[in-house]
């Protein structure tokens, strides 16, 4: 007989902005925008997945299902016996855009077998261990932290052991996110990166990402800006996704923050108040905005949510 301290899991997990310009393969923002998954724990070996928005067309309704793997593994670092599942997956994340939808589900499925096991995710090191194994699955941490703890996180590796660190973020900054409707994938866009880079460039970003999160504490405009340059990954993108490129250097030609998100091709815009009328202004002004949608987001506190029924 199965024993779980819960047999129905409810976890929602949000996406993710990594890099934030300068701080590439370190720096991640967690985005008020959430995909929501619901697992019970069957005692069989069957796999039922419903899955609805994003990817509902295309991702596997099986044990290849990246949550559902993410599950597995962490099951079996929680000492969870073996168990057949339905999931239900709400997802709205886009899929191959730099809002960490893979990190996201990776969380969740990790998320998913703590909730099972009847682990207290409001304890530090309970999150702590989420972290770890998620980061682990996805080989490196910068969208698996602010996934798993929301805000601001710099995260890096240890030895064998991911770490990362929480900034805090102040409440007037705002997010915005344009979603284009290409896609890139992260695979593609690190194959395109060169194996040097001019000492000079490594400098410029080591000033910018050390700025980084005095300007996201303070809500400090001026600082967003110059924080949030980068030399060292998005020249090297730029021509994998122009219209992405274009976009960033207007929204910076109009001093708001702007970076690519991830390894593309979302555009973030950083600001502190809400700049919404004026973005809907200067991009209907200046730019072709049929291929994108923009949405203003919150940043996330808390990150991935745990309740189990
Ligand atoms: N830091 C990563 C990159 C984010 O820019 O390639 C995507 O996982």
């Amino acid at each position: 007989m199965m024993v779980f301290a819960a047999s129905r899991v409810r976890v929602d997990v949000p996406a993710t902005s990594a890099n934030l310009g300068p701080g590439f393969d370190a720096c991640g923002l967690a985005l008020g925008f959430y995909d929501t998954i619901y697992v019970e724990a069957l005692p069989t070996q069957s796999v039922d997945i419903e899955i609805i928005g994003e990817g509902a067309d295309t991702l596997p309704r099986d044990e290849r299902h990246l949550i559902v793997k993410a599950l597995r593994a962490a099951a079996e670092e929680f000492d969870l016996p073996e168990f057949g599942l339905r999931m239900k997956a709400y997802n709205r994340i886009p899929q191959s855009r730099g809002m960490g939808s893979s990190a996201s589900a990776i969380v969740a499925g990790v998320s998913l077998a703590a909730g099972l096991a009847g682990l207290d995710s409001t304890q530090r090191e309970i999150r702590d261990a989420i972290f770890q194994v998620a980061a682990r699955i996805e080989g490196h941490p910068d969208n698996v932290a602010p996934a798993v703890y929301g805000g601001m996180t710099v995260s890096w590796k240890s030895g064998q052991d991911f770490r990362t660190q929480i900034y805090p973020v102040h409440k007037d900054i705002h997010a915005w996110i344009f979603i284009p409707n290409f896609e890139l994938s992260t695979e593609e866009a690190r194959k395109v990166l060169p194996s040097t880079v001019p000492y000079a460039d490594a400098l410029t970003n080591v000033s910018r990402v050390a700025l980084l999160p005095a300007a996201m504490a303070n809500a400090d405009n001026d600082l967003l800006f110059e924080a949030t340059e980068d030399t060292l990954h998005q020249p090297y993108r730029a021509p994998l996704m122009q219209a992405s490129a274009d976009l960033m250097t207007f929204l910076r030609s109009q001093g708001y923050a702007s970076t690519i998100s991830g390894a593309g091709p979302c555009v973030l815009a950083l600001h502190a108040s809400d700049a919404t009328d004026s973005l809907h202004n200067i991009t209907a002004r200046g730019v072709d905005m049929s291929h994108w949608h923009m949405v203003h987001l919150s940043v996330d506190r808390s990150g991935v949510q745990i309740s189990a029924e």
